[in-house]
C-alpha cells in the first residue's frame, strides 16, 4: 500500500487501522497469479501473463495444464473470473475446485464440460466430505461463459458451502452434521485448476469426441481473490478461535448464508437451468435419498 505522502490524517490513520483488522482476520489482497499460485504440469502450455493478472491454460493433443494455489485454506471466500474454451470445447474439462490431501479428502468441486460451437456448456459441481462425493449438480449457465470473464465463487464457513456464479448463489451444501452427515471442516483444502481431454465421458456422455485440428484449447483467469482463512504449520491465520472471534468487517462471510433476495436467485437458477440434482435422483439411492435431500 504506496501512499503518495506520509502525512498521518486522520481518515489515514482510521483506513490503516482497518487495514490492519483485516490482516490480522484473514488474508484478502487482490490476486497476482506469480504470487499466489503455481503452475504445477503441463510443461508450458500454463502460463502467467500481464504481470501476474493473468493466467491461461491450455490443452493440445500431448497434454494439459494446470495450477495450484501456493497456499491451503480452511474455510474462506474465493472467487476466481474464468474465460472458458470458446468454439467447439467437446470432450475438454475445465475443473476449478478446492481440494485436501489424502484418501479421506475433502472436495468442493465446479467443473465445466466443454461442448460442439452452440451447444451450452455443463457446469458440475460436486462436495466431497472425508472421501465421500456423490453429490452431484449439474447447471446450464445462462451466458455464454466463452465470450466474457465470469466470476466463480465458493464461500466455505462452518455452516454452508454457497457455489455462486457472478453472485448469484446455484448451490447451498449445508452443515448437516446433525442428521449424521459429514462436513468438510477439518481439512485445510488448496486450490486446483486444470484443463485436460475428458472426451470418454465429458460431451454427450462421451459419444462426441475432442477435435483436435482446434487444438489448442485455452482457458483463462484472472481476478483471483481468497478472502481465506490460510493454513500453515497447523495453524489459521484466522486464530483458534475462528474468524469470528476478530469481529472485523471482513468476517461478514464467516456467518454468511443465502439471504432473502438470494433463495430467490437461487431458485430461479434451479428451476431454470439446473439439469441434474443427485437429491431427485431417487433410482440411483433405492435405499433412499441421502439425509441432506430429505430437509429443506
Ligand atoms: C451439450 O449439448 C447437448 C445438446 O444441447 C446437451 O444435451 C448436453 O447436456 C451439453 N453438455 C454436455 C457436456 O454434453
Amino acid at each position: 500500500m504506496a501512499f503518495p505522502s506520509d502525512a498521518a490524517t486522520p481518515a489515514r490513520v482510521m483506513l490503516v487501522s482497518s487495514l490492519l483488522a483485516i490482516s490480522l482476520f484473514s488474508v484478502a489482497a487482490a490476486g497476482n497469479f506469480y504470487r499466489d499460485v503455481d503452475v504445477t504440469w503441463g510443461d508450458g502450455r500454463g502460463q502467467v501473463l500481464n504481470n501476474g493478472q493473468l493466467l491461461t491454460l491450455s490443452l493440445d493433443k500431448t497434454s494439459g495444464s494446470g495450477f495450484q494455489s501456493k497456499n491451503e485454506y480452511l474455510f474462506g471466500k474465493i472467487d476466481m473470473q474464468i474465460k472458458l474454451v470458446p468454439g467447439n470445447s467437446a470432450g475438454t474439462v475445465t475443473a476449478y475446485y478446492l481440494s485436501s490431501q489424502g484418501p479421506t479428502h475433502d472436495e468442493i468441486d465446479f467443473e465445466f464440460l466443454g461442448n460442439l460451437s452452440g451447444d451450452p456448456y455443463t457446469l458440475h459441481t460436486n462436495v466431497f466430505s472425508q472421501g465421500k462425493g456423490n453429490r452431484e449438480q449439474q447447471f446450464k449457465l445462462w451466458f455464454d461463459p466463452t465470450q466474457d470473464f465470469h466470476t466463480y465463487s465458493i464461500l466455505w464457513n462452518p455452516q454452508h458451502i454457497i457455489f455462486s456464479v457472478d453472485g448469484i448463489p446455484i448451490r447451498d451444501f449445508k452443515n448437516n452434521e446433525a442428521r449424521g452427515v459429514l462436513f468438510p471442516k477439518n481439512q485445510p483444502m488448496r486450490i486446483y485448476s486444470s484443463l485436460w481431454n475428458a472426451d470418454d465421458w465429458a460431451t454427450r456422455g462421451g459419444l462426441v469426441k475432442t477435435d483436435w485440428s482446434k487444438a489448442p484449447f485455452v482457458a483463462s483467469y484472472r481476478g483471483f481473490n481468497a478472502d481465506a482463512c490460510v493454513w500453515s504449520s497447523g495453524t489459521s491465520s484466522c486464530g483458534s478461535k475462528g474468524a469470528s472471534a476478530s469481529g472485523s468487517q471482513s468476517s461478514a462471510w464467516w456467518n454468511q448464508e443465502v439471504d432473502a433476495a438470494g433463495q430467490e436467485r437461487m431458485r430461479w437458477v434451479q428451476r431454470n437451468y439446473m439439469i441434474y440434482n443427485y437429491c431427485a435422483d431417487v433410482k440411483r439411492f433405492p435405499q433412499g435419498l441421502p439425509p441432506e435431500c430429505r430437509v429443506a
